[in-house]
């Protein structure tokens, strides 16, 4: 298993390139599910999850080649509409074959994803929303098995979960009539998938709204489709250098898909600029305190939560940082105070009382985000070294990280044992 090794104290400068967003390209693969010829994706980044979506598929009978950034997904030998358990428990995100399958096979028949360290992460929003435009579905052997037909219905989300709206989204798309979803995710994921759907020869409007209106088709072509920058890699990348008192600029990004997390980097004393797909960070001075609750979209991302938690450890004055989205995605905490962080916790919010300094200690990652959190803290910490294990949390979700923040000035390196 690998370690990632980081000695701290040394400020970040440099300019890193962002990634094509794994929360775009997850679901843009599964959309191909429903092409009737090949669909070429453009800035695919290489991530485990990525291949994790790809085994997958192919075991589907869809024919992948991944070549540099570039993924040819050909659906002309399809043949199982079906996701193993032993596929599925892996990475929540195969669940978002559901609606697909269902619109080009109208059957499925998919694991039910297990819960993970963030929470059960349970998927009755996914069919509640799905029986609303017809599907017949019935839990068996802990499998889902859905059948149609399917026909276009108002529905309306009790929580604007992300991966129901996708499922859903897709799962529409070849259902006859005409679906509304009210109360629905409208992350820029969201409407990337919209993008690509509708290139495929979908009619979808309203993404990126609560509102997305979608006429059915019977059959969906081909397309090309470059996946959008990663918004949480950018922003994981903007909280490190901050934290570490540095200067750091971020490529191939989207500002408008930051709207508050930016802001919140100024209210803690960063400086950020913003020059189209460029957004530099810094703050030579130190930073203040935050509070910070979580959100769906256009609200602070919990994706982000644990690296701005990481981030003040060693700001002036007290941060409340609450978590709305997940019932369990503070893992990142007790690892934080190994370190000398003083974070106390009040029912879902946590206290962080922000401390001269940290310093670094072997800590183990537990999930994607609460790992990158822990890679921020080894960096900022201004003595001793972070050994993290367990890192293949970590490459789920960033692409040789330590390479990249390496290229910035970090002291990191990864060891294989
Ligand atoms: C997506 O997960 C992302 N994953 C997550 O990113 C992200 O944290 C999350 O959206 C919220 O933005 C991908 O896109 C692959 P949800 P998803 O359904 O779709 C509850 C990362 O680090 N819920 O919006 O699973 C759920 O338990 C990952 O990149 C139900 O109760 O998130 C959670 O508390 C982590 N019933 C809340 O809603 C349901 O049927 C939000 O979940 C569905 C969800």
């Amino acid at each position: 298993m690998d370690r990632i090794l980081i000695r701290g104290g040394k400020p970040l400068n440099g300019v890193i390139h962002v990634r094509g967003a794994k929360n775009a390209v997850l679901p843009l693969m599964a959309a191909a599910l429903m092409a009737e010829a090949p669909c070429i994706l453009h800035n695919v980044p290489c991530l485990h999850d990525v291949f994790s979506m790809d085994k997958l598929l192919s075991d589907m009978g869809m024919k992948i080649d991944f070549t540099g950034r570039t993924m040819t997904l050909d659906p002309g030998g399809l043949n199982k509409p079906e996701a193993e358990y032993d596929l599925v428990r892996r990475m929540r995100a195969s669940f978002f074959v559901l609606g697909p399958l269902l619109a080009r096979f109208g059957k499925a028949r998919v694991s039910l994803p297990g819960g993970c360290a963030i929470g059960s992460r349970p998927v009755d929003i996914h069919l509640k929303s799905l029986e609303a435009i017809g599907a017949k579905i019935r839990i068996e052997d802990g499998y889902v098995v859905a059948e149609g037909p399917l026909q276009g219905a108002n529905v309306s989300l009790d929580f604007p979960s992300v991966g129901a709206t996708e499922n859903l989204l897709m799962a529409a798309c070849m259902t006859p009539g005409v679906t509304r979803i009210a109360n629905v995710a409208r992350e820029p994921e969201i409407e990337d998938l919209a993008r690509f759907l509708n290139a495929l020869g979908a009619q979808i409007s309203g993404a990126g709204t609560d509102l997305i209106t979608i006429v059915g088709v019977d059959a969906l072509g081909g397309a090309e489709h470059v996946v959008m920058p990663d918004r949480i890699e950018a922003g994981t990348f903007l909280a490190a250098g901050v934290a570490t008192r540095g200067d750091v600029t971020v490529l191939n990004a989207n500002a408008d898909h930051l709207p508050v997390f930016l802001d919140k980097l100024r209210e803690m004393g960063a400086t950020v600029e913003v020059h189209g797909s460029r957004i530099r960070a810094h703050a030579a001075n130190g930073l203040r305190g935050v509070n910070i609750t979580t959100l769906p979209y256009p609200g602070f991302a919990t994706d982000l939560q644990a690296q701005i938690m990481a981030a003040v450890t060693c700001a002036e004055g007290v941060s409340i940082i609450k978590e709305t989205v997940f019932e369990n995605r503070f893992m990142q905490l007790a690892q934080l105070n190994r370190m000398g962080a003083d974070i106390g916790l009040d029912g879902n919010a946590a206290i962080v009382r922000g401390v001269k300094a940290i310093s670094g200690a072997p800590v183990m990652a537990s999930d994607l985000r609460a790992s990158a959190a822990l890679v921020i803290a080894g960096l900022a910490a201004s003595r001793g070294e972070t050994a993290i294990s367990r890192v293949y949390h970590i490459d789920r979700g960033y692409e040789r990280i330590e390479e990249r923040l390496a290229g910035v000035g970090a002291d990191i390196e990864r060891v294989r044992t």
